[in-house]
């Protein structure tokens, strides 16, 4: 019997019920399931007060994360924990770098152990900004000695000037409901659900020890789709990001007050890059498509793999 480890951190429950929809078809099919729920020590508040939450900007970037609390495998200590077959990993965004508790976990000692020569999915659940984490994130598992073999991506559909909105509506009041006729925030309810394709497809590639070879098992199933006008902002945001996070941190240590001001500053230059680069730069794309065009064609490619975007198995989870 094949064992799967889940690894996840969330905060609201979005990305907790994604991860429930997509085990359930494992639990059916017979797979025996370790779940490792990240506990950071002390935890992150949510809903989020206004301050913490920008403060964990400069140390989410700069990949410096609060510790977390020892593993449930910790504590048996040691027991079994070569026989995993595959690891499931699912992780929010914090300021286009994975999630602060997800960065620590696998940058331990624990991570090399246990994601070690192993097969790795990546789930991720965020707005809509996942490029640039991805990047880290592959890093991240490579140093561990991990083996990537695929990536599935959840993203608030509504349109971005919405969920602009929505999304710091929730995370400062915890309510993602609709809201002044604007759609609820986060992912739907039926993307959600449809999260159990991959979990059904996982538990069919098992069953066949399609886990061993360094192939993606999740082709076919929308396992991504690239929007390929934010490869470049994004690109933009996180060399500017590097640079902001270096400043903040030198002004003083995470949930020091001396570097509130820091802070302030970097907001103000969040929300005038928002409303003015952003769509500035989206603009100037436009204008210079053909000359960008096969740049960001071959990133768009970069980014969808290695699970791809292509529906071609569908059909049969509909
Ligand atoms: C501090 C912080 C920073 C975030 N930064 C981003 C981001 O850069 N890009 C993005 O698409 N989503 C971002 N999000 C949204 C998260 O990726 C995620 O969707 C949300 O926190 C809900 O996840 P949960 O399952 O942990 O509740 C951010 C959230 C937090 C709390």
């Amino acid at each position: 019997m094949k064992r799967v480890l889940v690894v996840s951190y969330s905060q609201s429950g979005q990305l907790s019920d994604i991860v429930a929809a997509l085990v359930r078809p494992l639990v059916a099919a017979g797979l025996r399931l370790h779940h490792e729920v990240l506990r950071p020590q002390p935890a992150f508040p949510f809903p989020w007060p206004f301050f913490a939450f920008l403060d964990v900007f400069p140390e989410s970037v700069r990949l410096d994360p609060r510790p977390n609390q020892a593993l449930a495998l910790d504590d048996a200590d040691g027991a079994d924990e070569a026989d995993f077959d595959l690891v499931i990993l699912a992780w929010p965004v914090w300021y286009l770098s994975p999630a602060q508790p997800v960065s620590a976990f696998l940058q331990s000692a624990a991570a090399k152990r246990l994601l070690g020569g192993r097969p790795v999915v990546s789930v991720v659940a965020c707005r809509n900004m996942w490029l640039s984490a991805f990047d880290t994130l592959k890093t991240l598992v490579a140093e561990a000695g991990g083996r990537l073999v695929d990536h599935v991506a959840f993203t608030d559909e509504s349109p971005a000037l919405a969920t602009f909105i929505t999304t710091p509506r929730w995370m400062f009041t915890g309510r993602r409901d609709r809201f002044f006729g604007l759609p609820p925030a986060g992912v739907n309810a039926q993307q959600t659900a449809g999260a159990a394709r991959f979990g059904t497809a996982l538990a069919q590639a098992l069953a066949r020890d399609e886990e061993k070879h360094d192939q993606p098992m999740l082709g076919g199933l929308c396992a991504v789709k690239v929007a390929p006008h934010l490869i470049l902002s994004e690109r933009a945001g996180r060399r500017a990001f590097q640079v902001w996070s270096g400043l903040i941190r030198r002004c003083g240590r995470a949930g020091q007050r001396r570097r509130i001001p820091a802070l302030v500053l970097f907001l103000i230059y969040l929300v005038v890059l928002i409303v003015t680069v952003v769509p500035l730069n989206l603009a100037l794309q436009r204008l210079a498509a053909p000359l960008l065009a096969r740049r960001i064609a071959a990133l768009t490619r970069h980014y969808e793999q290695p699970s791809g975007a292509g529906d071609a198995r569908m059909s049969a989870h509909e």
